[in-house]
């Protein structure tokens, strides 16, 4: 115990003298340029209204669930929220999830096994990884966004692959080529499983569903803690798989279900997003205020995540200290997390940020490049 305890100390020490210890602060007040919450849905008075509305008249939604899905734990409102969700998809299954992370590693520590290969794109979730290491299968990394690595990797794979990628990722903002990846993944039969934990609700359903891909992705992970505002995650897919992960996936079977409030909360969400299309409209009009500003930045054009590179982490840290001081939230990426050169801070755009906030944001932001 006391020569872990060391190895723990001097491992938090380093993060220190690095200027990278994580510790836990307070939620800062501020003006929004950093959460998830794309669409200002969870701060959003009438969907709470709603939610309250519901637990009101049926306060049983907020008690445990008492146990695993498989034993005590199933719940119409689970059932029904997964069937809805399949639909609207237009995916046959919907597996329903308390995380955007449980999913991933059920989905990817289940379905590859030992006589299998998983090639994820360099950028792919931690949680993807984490999972990739509960498998029995080999993990290969492609070149972010790289269709022509990609293909030479498959070209030399003698052993079934699954290929695993984001639709839009989060520190880049940038969006995948995912119908030439689908396409690659027909080409030599591979698994294409795609993440769309930032895409959801700011490209409609997904761009899986937005490009009617359908039929060319095995597994399609939606999380609702991002644009939705609320928390979970479904992993669509045909009722094999479903059946596959049910039966085998320890992350889904040895657990405690969520409350069927989650559950509901996620069916709301979507009923209230599919009538509130104003919202995911006026982020893109704000994403086009703010690349009409003209800084430089590797993210889409239409992404809500804009990375804005300074290269230098002295220089980042000053301007996102500025940028604290002026009242804004953002998020700074020191390297080593990134590589050398190619630190960057990290704005993510909103609904509700307005006009005025985002020039004043960008002004200071050019003072400093
Ligand atoms: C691409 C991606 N996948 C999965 C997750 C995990 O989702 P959750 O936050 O619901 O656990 C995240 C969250 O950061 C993510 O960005």
């Amino acid at each position: 115990m006391l020569k872990n305890l060391n190895r723990f100390q001097e491992a938090l020490c380093k993060r220190e003298q690095a200027g990278t210890l994580r510790t836990l602060k307070p939620k800062a007040e501020g003006i929004d340029f950093y959460s998830n919450d794309y669409l200002g849905l969870a701060k959003n008075k009438e969907l709470q209204d709603l939610l309250v509305k519901k637990i009101n008249e049926n306060p049983q939604l907020l008690s445990g669930s008492t146990g695993s899905r498989l034993i005590s734990g199933n719940s119409r409102v689970a059932a029904f929220t997964e069937k809805c969700i399949a639909e609207k998809h237009q995916f046959s299954s919907a597996l329903l999830f308390p995380s955007g992370y449980n999913a991933n590693l059920a989905l990817f520590s289940t379905l590859p096994d030992r006589h299998d290969t998983i090639i994820v794109d360099e950028q792919i979730h931690r949680s993807v990884h984490d999972a990739c290491k509960m498998s029995n299968a080999r993990k290969l990394k492609f070149r972010h966004n790289d269709i022509e690595d990609l293909e030479n990797i498959l070209k030399r794979q003698e052993k079934h692959c699954y290929i695993a990628i984001e639709s839009l990722y989060s520190m880049e903002g940038d969006l995948a080529p995912i119908r030439e990846i689908a396409g690659l993944a027909k080409q030599y039969e591979a698994d294409l499983i795609v993440d769309e934990a930032h895409a959801f609700g700011v490209f409609g359903n997904g761009l899986v569903d937005q490009y009617h891909l359908q039929d060319q992705v095995t597994a399609n992970v939606i999380t609702y803690g991002k644009a939705l505002g609320a928390h979970g995650a479904a992993i669509l897919c045909n009722d094999s798989i479903k059946s596959y992960l049910v039966n085998f996936a320890s992350p889904f079977i040895y657990t405690t279900s969520a409350q069927d409030f989650q559950w509901m909360s996620i069916k709301t969400g979507y009923d209230f997003l599919e009538e509130h299309q104003e919202f995911p409209a006026q982020l893109h009009e704000n994403i086009k205020i703010f690349r009409s500003q003209g800084l430089e930045s590797p993210s889409s054009e239409n992404s809500p995540v804009q990375a804005i590179i300074i290269p230098d982490n002295k220089k980042l840290k000053s301007l996102q200290e500025r940028l604290s001081e002026e009242g804004f939230l953002t998020y700074a990426i020191y390297s080593p997390t990134v590589k050398e050169g190619t630190e960057r801070l990290r704005i993510c755009l909103h609904s509700f940020n307005t006009e005025e906030e985002i020039v004043k944001l960008t002004e200071i932001i050019k003072g400093f490049i």
